[in-house]
């Protein structure tokens, strides 16, 4: 069996029991620990994410990646606290469970958790949602990133991370790349400044395999519910992300070079055209004063038409 690569440094001859193919490197489990987290600490001084003076909000949904996330930042010294949506998902506990990991996982560290309860805040759930309209996935995202950055402004946060993994990122800019999506592919980086209303947001686990954050929350044994949502309708992403799968099986690394060479060289040529994709008529909601492309946004609506009550 090979050796690990980070003890033979050491002058130890722990065999490796994990093989990273993209990475090409052999490691035992404490050295993969350190990898990975070292790997992270590389990954947020290259995109210039945040440092150790700033506050950050983790957007934790009770899943491996965020946990993770949430983990390997407080381990780093960072200082990060949680934000879970609760959605009322009730189809297999969803909801409940993930908000049973996010509470084990904020006492384990030691951090304050915040939780926005969607019925008390707007009057309705995901399933409420689902039951009047089609669209309940995407405005589902909508609602999310409505709060984090909500609650991260008037909480005083400087930046809020998601646990999106290169997997994520990979399959999701082979999607917008099939479809010419020139908006989404100009503003693909893993961290966008902060402007027009918009707190700073950063992923953080871009570079690191989907695979890897599972072995690492296994190792650390992170209290992380293994259930994805029950009611999404992936069709089309799942198959993306299959495809790049089946290339990352032929040649590792595939994915890793894919994102990566995607920022360094195709990025700049898209960006420099970035104003003229996005939404230049970007309004102030006047209910909520939350940045929106009309007004009032799509979450006023929403609480007006099927919630009622709050604010
Ligand atoms: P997903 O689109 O479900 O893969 O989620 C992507 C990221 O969004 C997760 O890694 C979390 O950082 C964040 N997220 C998802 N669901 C929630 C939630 N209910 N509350 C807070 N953050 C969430
Ligand atoms: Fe939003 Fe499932 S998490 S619809
Ligand atoms: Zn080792
Ligand atoms: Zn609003």
């Amino acid at each position: 069996m090979a050796r690990c690569r980070l003890c033979r440094s050491e002058r130890e001859r722990t065999p490796a029991e994990i093989y990273l193919p993209a990475h090409r490197l052999p490691l035992c489990r404490k050295h993969f620990l350190s990898w990975f987290e070292r790997y992270l600490e590389r990954t947020i001084r290259t995109f210039r994410m945040f440092t150790r003076r700033e506050r950050i909000l983790v957007a934790v949904s009770g899943g491996k990646d965020s946990l993770t996330l949430w983990q390997a930042l407080v381990n780093l010294g960072y200082e990060a606290d949680g934000l879970f949506v609760y959605l009322g998902i009730e189809e297999n506990s969803f909801s409940l469970l993930s908000r049973r990991a996010v509470e084990a996982m904020a006492e384990r560290l030691g951090r304050p958790l915040h939780v926005v309860d969607m019925k008390s805040e707007l009057g309705f759930t995901i399933p409420d949602l689902r039951r009047k309209t089609r669209k309940y996935c995407s405005m589902c995202g909508t609602v999310k990133r409505h709060y984090l950055n909500s609650l991260a402004k008037r909480l005083g946060y400087s930046v809020i991370v998601t646990g999106h993994n290169l997997d994520d990122e990979a399959s999701s800019l082979l999607g917008n790349l099939l479809n010419w999506n020139l908006k989404y592919l100009s503003r693909k980086y893993p961290v966008l400044p902060a402007e027009r209303g918009f707190v700073r947001k950063a992923k953080p686990l871009c570079r690191h395999y989907e695979r890897d954050i599972r072995l690492y929350a296994e190792l650390r044994r992170l209290p992380y519910l293994a259930e994805s949502c029950p009611l999404s309708e992936e069709a089309i992403r799942p198959f993306y992300a299959e495809l790049m799968d089946r290339l990352e099986e032929r040649a590792p690394g595939t994915k890793l070079r894919f994102y990566l060479d995607y920022l360094r060289k195709a990025l700049p040529l898209f960006a420099e055209h970035k104003e003229e994709f996005m939404e230049r008529d970007l309004v102030v909601c006047e209910r909520c004063g939350e940045p929106a492309v009309g007004s009032p946004c799509l979450v006023c609506r929403l609480r007006e038409e099927f919630g009622g009550a709050g604010t």
